[in-house]
């Protein structure tokens, strides 16, 4: 097996390019199936979605936007449940459906805290989108409704995920190697 180093870690491919794509495309086409006639917004959450969000917006096939927030949680390879403010959101979401695009929920905590805050700014609706899902590790009640992929509860980095800020560019996904 051929592996990878970023920093202290070693990192083997886990899903390639070509199943991601393929699962990417399968969730655009139930989004813009769904949400047909509601010109959704979908909220992007930096930096970690940028990979997936380009690639999903790219194959929604109805009029759609598509802004950005930032917002992290994450040091190292443990959550660290400390969640830091929405930045960056300037469009009034009053009425629209927002569609909230995220490259993993891991324990959940994030992605609630984003959807609470964004719930107080009267949106029509609400609906989250994930690259990836660690079922195991979720704590918070959620209801995602389009995830690409469901993975065990490993470390994983590439498709824009990071370890320390490394490794966002690897075109596939990579798993650490214990
Ligand atoms: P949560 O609040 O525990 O759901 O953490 C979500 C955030 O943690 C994600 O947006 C990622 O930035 C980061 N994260 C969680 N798991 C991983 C992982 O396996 N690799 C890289 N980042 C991760
Ligand atoms: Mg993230």
């Amino acid at each position: 097996m051929s592996t990878i180093k970023i920093k202290d870690k070693e990192f083997a491919v886990s899903i390639p390019e070509e199943k991601i794509l393929k699962e990417v495309e399968r969730i655009a086409a139930q989004i813009s199936k769904d949400l047909e006639g509601k010109n959704p917004l979908f909220l992007a959450v930096l930096n970690g979605s940028f990979v997936f969000a380009a690639d999903l917006f790219r194959r929604i096939t109805i009029p759609a936007e598509i802004s950005f927030v930032k917002l992290a949680s994450y040091e190292g390879t443990s959550s660290t449940g400390v969640i830091k403010e929405v930045m960056g959101l300037s469009e009034n979401i009053a009425g629209r459906t927002v569609v909230v695009v995220e490259d993993i929920i891991d324990t959940g905590c994030t992605m609630a805290k984003l959807v609470e805050n964004l719930g107080t700014r009267a949106p029509e609706s609400i609906h989250i989108c994930s690259l990836l899902l660690k079922p195991e590790k979720l704590k918070v009640k959620l209801d995602v409704e389009y995830v690409a992929l469901e993975i065990p509860n490993d470390f994983i980095v590439g498709y824009g995920l990071d370890y320390d800020g490394f490794g966002r560019n690897l075109k596939d996904i990579y798993t650490v190697v214990e």
